[in-house]
């Protein structure tokens, strides 16, 4: 294999599906496609417009918009690290594989993303006719018979997607790299109150280098467990949360699994605003009220109610005190998670 992750320590090398290895050709082309427009259904959009690198691959919007303008229920989410991620997407409990998911955004008319549907074989056919993609398949994928197919366009992407691995904040070069001067005294007193089980207990979930339980890599044991209720709504009725985002209810159809979400990873989080799977938290101040009350309380309109008192509410978010200090370590810390290399790495910016 001629892949060198080059991982900084703390950081373990992360599960790759043997059907589909490293190399740094086949990352190349992935990077190509990932920000090539063609593959839109009307040539305005690719992964990279949902996927900002300077936004740490999210979009700044509260929910995606598609090529042909239509509405995503849901918030586009970094890629930052998901090469860890054991699960894909808000509340798929279903979806494990990049290789798997590279084609949804691509093909899905409900709602329409890149709205490939239909008309992915007219964008295979031109693949050939471009001089990067003639040179870059066949060296992406040496043995292939069928260069220009779709599955070879997904584990492109997907090799590309694992190369997004961001280690280099402030916080890392203090925790792992011993560097004590990296982050400020108040950003490693907001460390203490994360990491500790007093106040905010936020770990519990948000654990381990990636800050999210939702992580798998080489080595690493045990099924993670991914997904959560934190609160957010507690409308009248049986499941509580708004219709379409129900969380993982929707795959399961078990009323308790209503409202359940991934953990998102929080590297990069002062750049991923605004917040959660429907983008309806704009601000980490008020991330931290949402979580110091136990849950968002939401005092009038459409979906009026006290998260803290959702039936399906994780039992370990009961609510905490923070003094006006706390709140400021606390956002210190959240900011010291943003790695400025990772948002100005050429490696990951637009080839063409
Ligand atoms: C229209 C905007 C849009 C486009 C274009 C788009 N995405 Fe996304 N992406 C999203 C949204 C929204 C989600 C969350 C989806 C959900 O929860 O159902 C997401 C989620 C993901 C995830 C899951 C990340 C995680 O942490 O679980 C991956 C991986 C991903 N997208 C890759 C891609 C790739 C590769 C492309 C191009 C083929 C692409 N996306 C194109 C909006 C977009
Ligand atoms: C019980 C598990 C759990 C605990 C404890 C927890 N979180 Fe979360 N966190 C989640 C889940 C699940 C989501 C996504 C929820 C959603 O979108 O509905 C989330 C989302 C977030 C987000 C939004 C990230 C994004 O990209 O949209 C931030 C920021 C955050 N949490 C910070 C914290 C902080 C700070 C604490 C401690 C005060 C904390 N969390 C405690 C599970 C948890």
């Amino acid at each position: 294999m001629d892949y060198a992750w080059d991982l900084p320590p703390g950081f373990p090398p992360p599960r790759v599906p043997t059907t589909n290895p490293m190399s740094q050709a086949k990352a190349l082309l992935g990077r190509y496609i990932f920000y090539d427009t063609r593959m839109s259904v009307n040539g305005t959009q690719s992964c990279a417009s949902c996927h900002r690198q300077e936004l740490a691959f999210t979009d700044g919007r509260a929910t995606a918009v598609g090529a042909t303008g239509e509405n995503h229920p849901r918030s586009a989410m970094s890629l930052v690290n998901v090469a860890y991620s054991s699960v894909l997407t808000w509340s798929n409990p279903n979806l494990r594989s990049l290789e798997e998911q590279a084609p949804v955004p691509m093909l899905s008319d409900h709602p329409v993303e890149l709205g490939l549907q239909g008309r992915v074989n007219a964008f295979l056919k031109q693949l050939p006719a471009d001089p990067v993609y003639r040179a870059l398949f066949p060296r992406a994928f040496p043995e292939a018979k069928d260069l220009f197919s779709l599955a070879n366009i997904a584990k492109a992407l997907a090799t590309f997607e694992r190369t997004i691995i961001s280690a280099r904040s402030p916080y890392d070069r203090y925790y792992f790299g011993g560097d004590s001067g990296a982050i400020s005294e108040s950003a490693q007193r907001g460390q203490a109150l994360f990491f500790g089980q007093e106040v905010a207990g936020c770990f519990h979930c948000h654990s381990g280098f990636n800050l999210s339980d939702a992580t798998v890599y080489q080595g690493s044991h045990g099924a993670p467990i991914e997904f959560h209720n934190t609160g957010l709504y507690n409308l009248p009725g049986a499941l509580h949360y708004p219709w379409p985002n129900l969380g993982i209810y929707g795959q399961t159809k078990k009323p308790a699994d209503a409202g359940k979400f991934k953990t998102p990873s929080l590297r990069n989080v002062a750049l991923t605003a605004p917040y959660m799977h429907d983008g309806s938290v704009m601000t980490l101040e008020e991330v931290l009220d949402h979580y110091a009350a136990g849950g968002r309380t939401i005092p009038a309109g459409p979906y009026a109610g006290r998260g803290h008192d959702n039936p399906y509410r994780d039992a370990r978010l009961t609510g905490f005190t923070l003094t006006p200090q706390n709140v400021q370590d606390l956002l210190a810390f959240l900011r010291s998670l943003t790695d400025s290399e990772l948002t100005h790495d050429a490696r990951f910016s637009n080839p063409w």
